[in-house]
């Protein structure tokens, strides 16, 4: 089974990022990720009526565009998928595929969902009879529930979701005071869930308020859903062992130094990012959410980890990627739904999987790059491309300017658009040259 995705899989992608846009394109309907009314919407560049956008956001002027493209070679939980990702950084999209293809020949991506339910506060500032509330909440729990998802979340309810249960958190203030939090726990189903659990909580205030006598202060989402974790694992047999230990040092790294799972977690992000913001997901939700856990021990440490087994590298990620595929921007943005569509998602559980396992290749690759390589060189080997353009150079003159842009980089480990220019220049000069010597002879 496995060898033979490898194998369709090989030929799907063999050679996918020489192509030709166009060519990309055609490949991609080839394959049914795309449709030719796709095709269209791409190349006539995406949205041009900004009439959808008044409908997202306040004071629209326009719209702000990055570039789209897809990550390729990923097979997860033994599913071939293409990964649409949105994204201004150079080299994040490579990586990942290259990333994804050394897996899919050597190893696995698995994934999994724990727990189901996003969380809403109901805060109490100052308590003034801690016992009183929490009996109240004990005796009224179920008649809450039961009222919350019959006024509010009926529809989750009907799709085997809505309010689950509710908890009383305590937390001591500095002036001696307690503050009282009710957690509502809710199962979104394949929403992302930020409007209904705000609608809950706010609909409870009143008959909180009513039986407890305290004074509800603020109702609101939390993004640290520590109850609805995405775990993704990477396995990869028959690894050198010196570069498994290489990894297996930089994640402890990340484990230990918050400095560097800082910079780490970013990486993980440049995977997980990109996908929402293609797929219309609330990206500053997920990112707020991943931080919040990276640091719940009360140290900010790695989201990912990895260690060697022999001669198999093991890594995993663990942490809150709350996705929705249903309502908001990802119904109604074209390029959201075409994105989702070239994922072949059908819930917002797989779509967090997704990013998930997303997430940690691209960790993978960046720690394989920065233990041997170093990471400016892949990165600059592809902006090399873009530095010779920016020189002016023509196409004629471009893989001349590139080759002497690679050896300078090799030679300096470090290239600049400066470069390109002084490097174009030359050449125009020794072309010149060589006309006036020919026409001379
Ligand atoms: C750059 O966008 C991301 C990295 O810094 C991640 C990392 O250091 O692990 C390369």
């Amino acid at each position: 089974m496995a060898e033979e995705i490898n194998k369709l899989y090989s030929n799907l992608f063999s050679g996918f990022s020489k192509l030709d846009r166009q060519e990309r394109l055609e490949r991609l309907k080839d394959i049914g990720a795309i449709e030719a009314s796709d095709i269209q919407f791409l190349q006539s560049g995406g949205m041009k009526s900004a009439d959808l956008a008044e409908k997202f956001i306040e004071n629209v002027i326009g719209y702000f565009q990055l570039p789209l493209g897809v990550a390729t070679h990923f097979v997860i939980d033994g599913i071939a998928r293409v990964i649409p990702m949105a994204v201004e950084e150079t080299s994040i999209v490579a990586a990942a595929s290259k990333t994804a293809k050394w897996i899919r020949e050597n190893g696995r991506i698995t994934t999994e969902t724990l727990g189901r339910d996003i969380i809403g506060q109901i805060q109490v500032a100052r308590v003034q009879d801690l016992e009183s509330f929490k009996t109240a909440v004990r005796e009224n729990e179920v008649a809450w529930i039961e009222a919350a998802n019959r006024e509010v979340a009926s529809g989750l309810v009907r799709r085997g979701g809505g309010v689950k249960r509710l908890e009383v958190r305590e937390i001591q203030r500095p002036d001696g005071a307690t503050m009282v939090v009710l957690h509502v726990y809710a199962d979104p189903c394949d929403a992302m869930g930020a409007n209904i659990i705000n609608q809950v909580c706010e609909f409870l205030k009143s008959p909180i308020e009513e039986k407890t006598g305290e004074k509800i202060t603020m109702c609101i989402l939390s993004n640290l859903v520590d109850s609805k974790l995405t775990k993704a694992r990477v396995e990869l047999d028959r690894v050198d062992p010196k570069l498994a230990e290489k990894i297996q040092e930089a994640s402890l790294f990340a484990q230990l130094d918050p400095y560097r799972a800082a910079t780490n977690n970013k990486g993980v992000l440049n995977g997980i990012d990109p996908i929402l913001i293609a797929t219309g997901n609330d990206w500053r939700a997920v990112e707020a959410g991943v931080h919040a856990y990276a640091a719940e021990s009360g140290r900010y440490r790695s989201i990912t980890r990895w260690w060697r087994e022999n001669d198999r590298l093991v890594g995993e990620i663990v942490a809150p990627i709350v996705t929705g595929v249903v309502g908001g921007v990802t119904t109604l943005h074209p390029a959201a739904k075409m994105c989702l569509k070239i994922l072949s998602i059908s819930s917002s559980d797989e779509l967090s999987r997704v990013c998930a396992a997303v997430g940690l290749v691209q960790n993978l690759g960046a720690l394989r790059a920065l233990t041997t390589v170093g990471i400016i060189e892949g990165h600059m080997k592809l902006h090399i491309r873009n530095l010779t353009l920016g020189a002016g150079a023509t196409e004629r003159e471009e893989p001349l300017v590139q080759k002497r842009l690679e050896q300078i980089l090799v030679l300096h480990k470090r290239i600049s658009l400066q470069n390109a220019i002084e490097v174009l220049k030359e050449l125009r000069a020794q072309k010149k040259a060589l006309s006036a010597t020919e026409s001379a002879t």
